[in-house]
């Protein structure tokens, strides 16, 4: 089986990115969005970056009309086509809300296509008991989707070799690495980074040093682009919460207990950039 047309579900942060990389490479992309005032704004996000790749010289002008030539534009999820040969689903991170979007499709999309999920956190084998198990596989893009190399492929517990080859297959036409990871909380990435965040809070909660001197360490000592408490307001603070509770509920081991300062944040809306305020101000 070789596929060509693709669904993305969400138009999104990641899903306008993840619509992008595909139609760069000549798929039949179909962008599903709630209403029309959302998919407008998904195409209108989606052609700035495609215009900001041909300022930047990375594209040519030729290529950014053929990708946008390449995605169709679709409101609900009742009118995806039923003969599409891989969903990959970039809505909210909310579990119910996914599963009952797997729910829906199951019941009319052709039982040879495959299911995917962008999900950052949420187990790939409790999303895939909704349907279709065997072809059922986590994808979890990176943002900026369009830049950024990597893509964990998370295998569910019933994931088959035959979908996992395929996915790593088309993720290499994309030119990203794939990296096979099994599904528990967190992946690879998350697990990593996010308890590297909330102890980075921790250390500004028990007073260790200010927000910029942690980041300073980190970025000049440890060489990290970009400094933790940055990264958590960039991230949005509601994101990381959500993430450690994920962790500290999936695996119960008060290591990943989510840092008090974190929640006290989250809940006076500090959710970092996009509130204009988080460890710093915007
Ligand atoms: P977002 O909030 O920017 O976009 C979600 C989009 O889904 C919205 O435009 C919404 O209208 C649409 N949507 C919701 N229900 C829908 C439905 N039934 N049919 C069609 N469209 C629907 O979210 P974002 O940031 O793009 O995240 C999407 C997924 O990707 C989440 O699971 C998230 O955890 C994951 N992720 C996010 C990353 C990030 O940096 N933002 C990085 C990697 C993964």
């Amino acid at each position: 089986m070789s596929i060509k047309n693709i669904t993305v579900i969400g138009g999104g942060t990641m899903g306008i990115g993840i619509a992008t990389v595909f139609a760069l490479k000549n798929f039949n992309v179909s962008l599903v969005e709630l209403d029309e005032m959302k998919i407008n704004s998904a195409i209108k996000n989606l052609t700035s970056s495609l215009d900001r790749m041909v300022k930047k010289e990375t594209i040519t002008l030729e290529k950014r009309n053929e990708a946008l030539s390449n995605i169709a534009q679709v409101i609900g999820l009742d009118k995806i086509d039923k003969n599409t040969e891989l969903i990959i689903e970039a809505v909210y991170e909310n579990k119910d809300v996914k599963i009952s979007i797997f729910k829906q499709l199951e019941s009319f999309v052709n039982p040879n296509c495959i299911f995917a999920s962008n999900t950052s956190s949420i187990s790939i084998t409790e999303l895939s008991t909704a349907c279709r198990p065997e072809k059922f596989i986590g994808m979890h893009f990176m943002n900026p989707v369009p830049l950024m190399k990597l893509v964990e492929i998370i295998r569910g517990y019933s994931t088959s070799d035959e979908t996992y080859n395929l996915i790593k297959d088309l993720t290499l036409i994309l030119e990203k690495t794939p990296v096979e990871v099994k599904d528990y909380p967190g992946f690879i990435s998350n697990r990593i980074l996010l308890p590297m965040i909330n102890e980075a809070i921790y250390c500004l909660y028990e007073g260790v040093a200010k927000a910029d001197e942690i980041d300073t360490v980190m970025k000049l000592g440890m060489n990290h682009p970009m400094g933790p408490l940055t990264l958590a307001d960039f991230i949005g603070l509601d994101v990381c919460l959500s993430i450690m509770e994920v962790l500290y509920n999936g695996f119960n081991d008060s290591k990943y207990r989510p840092c008090p300062l974190l929640k006290k944040m989250v809940a006076a809306n500090k959710l970092g950039r996009k509130t204009g305020e988080g460890f710093f101000k915007y």
